[in-house]
């Protein structure tokens, strides 16, 4: 069963802080975390390069909702998901009828700042980071705002803070 009131999810654009954020507020409140990203690694042995390069971005998608509703089986957990995952309808769907929704805004400019090229990130690898994260974040700003219940901004802060934050806004 998921538990509709304890988990807390984490969405945003890569470079955000979603897991970074998600793990200092799982030890400040006492909960587990998890990370779709790193769930689906684990579970495949494979980067996700590799799994995009083998299964297309559909195949991803679908290999991270299943990380998404695994974790959501558990009570009291921090859940930090991959930048796409709202554009997988399933999945957008669940993490909306959830009610501690937190959506890390940042600005393109602080994206390219902290989100490293590498095989965890194939939608930036051979492109010129900052159209490919301009042109994600038209479509996918306005599912973020939708389906989020508390908007964090984290241009100007560290992920210590923005998790302070985030226990002071659920309370
Ligand atoms: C993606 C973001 C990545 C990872 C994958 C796809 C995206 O996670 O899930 O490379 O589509 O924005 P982060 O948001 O943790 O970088």
């Amino acid at each position: 069963m998921t538990n509709q009131s304890d988990s807390i999810i984490l969405i945003g654009p890569m470079g955000s802080g979603k897991t970074s954020t998600g793990r200092i507020l799982a030890k400040e409140m006492d909960f587990d975390f998890f990370d779709t990203d790193e769930e689906v690694v684990e579970r495949t042995g494979v980067s996700i390069a590799y799994i995009f390069d083998v299964e297309g971005e559909t195949g991803f998608r679908h290999r991270e909702h299943q990380a998404l509703m695994k974790f959501l089986d558990n009570d009291n957990v921090v859940i930090a998901t991959g930048g796409g995952i709202i554009t997988h309808d399933e999945s957008r769907a669940i993490i909306k009828s959830h009610e501690r929704v937190i959506y890390l805004k940042t600005s393109i400019e602080k994206q390219i700042e902290r989100a490293t090229v590498s095989d965890k990130r194939p939608l930036l690898i051979g492109t010129d980071p900052a159209s490919k994260l301009q042109e994600l974040m038209l479509t996918r700003e306005p599912l973020y705002e939708e389906i989020s219940d508390i908007k964090i901004d984290t241009d100007e802060r560290k992920p210590s803070e923005i998790a302070l934050e985030i226990i002071d806004r659920l309370i």
